[in-house]
């Protein structure tokens, strides 16, 4: 029984993740992520700053997802985007990486 419910449960998890799924990541970019990867923070990398991103992209897509969910180092949890997904951090990174 209670596996029954565990599973309902995460089915229900994933359902609304995939509601939540496909933010524009531009969106998300400028209200979360911008303050911090426009430059003013040395440590961020920048948006669009290929070279910056090329070590951080080296880790793998989900070792980045993970960072910026978890949190990495002075980077907040979630990146400050309390409503993102997984897909939505993959996007992002992916629009923020690139000239
Ligand atoms: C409060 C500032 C801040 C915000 C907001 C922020 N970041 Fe970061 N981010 C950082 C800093 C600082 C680093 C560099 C951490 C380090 O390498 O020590 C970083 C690093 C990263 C990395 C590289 C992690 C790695 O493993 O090398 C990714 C990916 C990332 N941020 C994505 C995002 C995304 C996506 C958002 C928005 C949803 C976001 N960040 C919002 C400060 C921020």
């Amino acid at each position: 029984m209670k596996s029954a419910l565990v599973s309902i449960f995460s089915v229900c998890v994933s359902l609304t993740s995939l509601a939540h799924a496909a933010q524009p990541p531009e969106s998300v970019f400028n209200r979360s992520c911008q303050m911090c990867h426009n430059g003013q923070l040395p440590m961020a990398p920048k948006k669009g700053d290929a070279e910056a991103w090329k070590p951080r992209l080296a880790q793998g897509k989900d070792v980045l997802v993970k960072h910026v969910t978890e949190g990495f180092n002075a980077m907040p949890a979630r990146g400050l985007c309390m409503d993102c997904t997984a897909e939505d951090y993959a996007a992002v990174i992916d629009w923020m990486s690139k000239p």
